[in-house]
């Protein structure tokens, strides 16, 4: 191949390329030009090159030269033109941003009812002048039963009415792969079945006078239903003194309720029996054309205070233990407290 004629084949592609590159209007459209023009394969510049193996050997080494500028020019072209359709694009892009158009509000959420409801129990009672205390949910049996006067043979320490847990000896037995022989261990554990157990915890650790309420979360393996769950939550109040009589123990729950639900909720008395206090009495809320219990309640039986170290000569006191989702369920006239736990967003939005 003469020189000339390959210099001049060279120099209108380059061009060529120049001109089509710069007309291309998107990235994909340069693309394909770049692979027809450029393409290592079976690219035009390609083609071009195998002329310089037909070349005259001295004319070799300025056909080579001319070659490699040519491919600089056609891919400096290349590149401007790659640059100009980014710019444009991005410039596109950010013209189409619309800063006073309203932005995606992030759903903001808030406390589940029942803690609502908990803080606004512990608000009353604060102005009471009961002080919060708390109390572990894994509990031993003194606590839940022994110290309160619930005596071995009482079906509330029944294991169907309990969530009993295995003792440490007991899981350390079971990893071993020994057979565990039930009673032959320490004293069992428990999911707590009620708050009381936070009564026995305040007084073995703090001498009369006591005035505190605990809220918090108990277990009992019973049935859900519209006023019954596996896991609920209760406030329990403990108030010991001197000369604590049963109408300071009915004054302060009717203050309470009226405070919580409103001057006009009727609060009913009922007599009824708990191992740990003496006289005791559930304590019932009109809904509608009905009562709710809603709690139990008594004066503090002197057993607990021998119990724990106390003289029930010298202290008297009551003691209530109230569930919390009835409590909310009067007030919002809610009419099945599964509806707290099921999750749903529908339900839970409106408090
Ligand atoms: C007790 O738990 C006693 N510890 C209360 C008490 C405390 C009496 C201090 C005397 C002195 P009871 O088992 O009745 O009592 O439960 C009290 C309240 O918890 C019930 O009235 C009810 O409001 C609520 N409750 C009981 N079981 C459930 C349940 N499965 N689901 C939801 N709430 C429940």
């Amino acid at each position: 191949m003469a020189l000339d004629e390959f210099l001049a084949e060279l120099d209108q592609l380059a061009e060529a390329a120049a001109a089509s590159f710069s007309q291309s209007s998107d990235t994909s459209s340069l693309e394909s030009l770049r692979v027809q023009i450029l393409g290592a394969k079976s690219g035009q510049l390609k083609s071009a090159q195998k002329g310089l193996g037909q070349m005259d050997p001295a004319d070799k080494p300025l056909a080579g030269k001319h070659f490699n500028q040519t491919k600089k020019r056609i891919e400096e072209a290349y590149a401007a033109a790659l640059e100009r359709l980014e710019t444009t694009s991005s410039t596109q892009e950010a013209s189409c941003f619309d800063a006073t158009e309203p932005g995606c509000r992030p759903r903001i959420g808030h406390l589940h009812p029942i803690t609502q409801t908990i803080q606004e129990l512990k608000d009353i009672f604060g102005r009471l002048g009961f002080s919060v205390v708390e109390g572990p949910e894994i509990e031993d049996e003194r606590h839940n039963f022994d110290a309160l006067n619930i005596d071995r043979s009482h079906p509330a320490r029944d294991p169907l009415d309990n969530f009993y847990l295995a003792s440490p000896s007991e899981l350390v037995a079971a990893a071993d792969g020994d057979d565990v022989i039930e009673g032959s261990l320490e004293s069992p554990w428990l999911l707590r079945s009620q708050t009381s157990t936070v009564q026995i915890r305040v007084m073995e650790e703090n001498p009369p006078p006591i005035r505190i309420v605990s809220l918090g979360r108990v277990y009992r393996p019973d049935t859900a239903d519209a006023t019954h769950y596996p896991m609920f939550h209760q406030i329990e109040g403990l108030l010991v003194d001197t000369d604590v009589t049963l109408a300071d123990l009915k004054t302060v729950l009717r203050i309470f309720c009226s405070s919580y639900l409103g001057e006009d909720v009727h609060v009913r008395f009922r007599p009824s029996f708990f191992p740990f206090t003496e006289p005791s009495v559930e304590v019932d809320m009109q809904w509608g054309d009905g009562w709710v219990e809603m709690g139990g309640a008594g004066m503090v039986d002197p057993n607990v205070f021998r119990a724990v170290g106390y003289d029930p000569e010298q202290v008297t006191g009551f003691a209530f233990g109230l569930g919390v989702e009835r409590l909310c369920a009067r007030r919002f006239g809610i009419t099945d407290i599964r509806e707290f736990f099921k999750n749903d967003i529908r339900f839970l939005k409106q408090f």
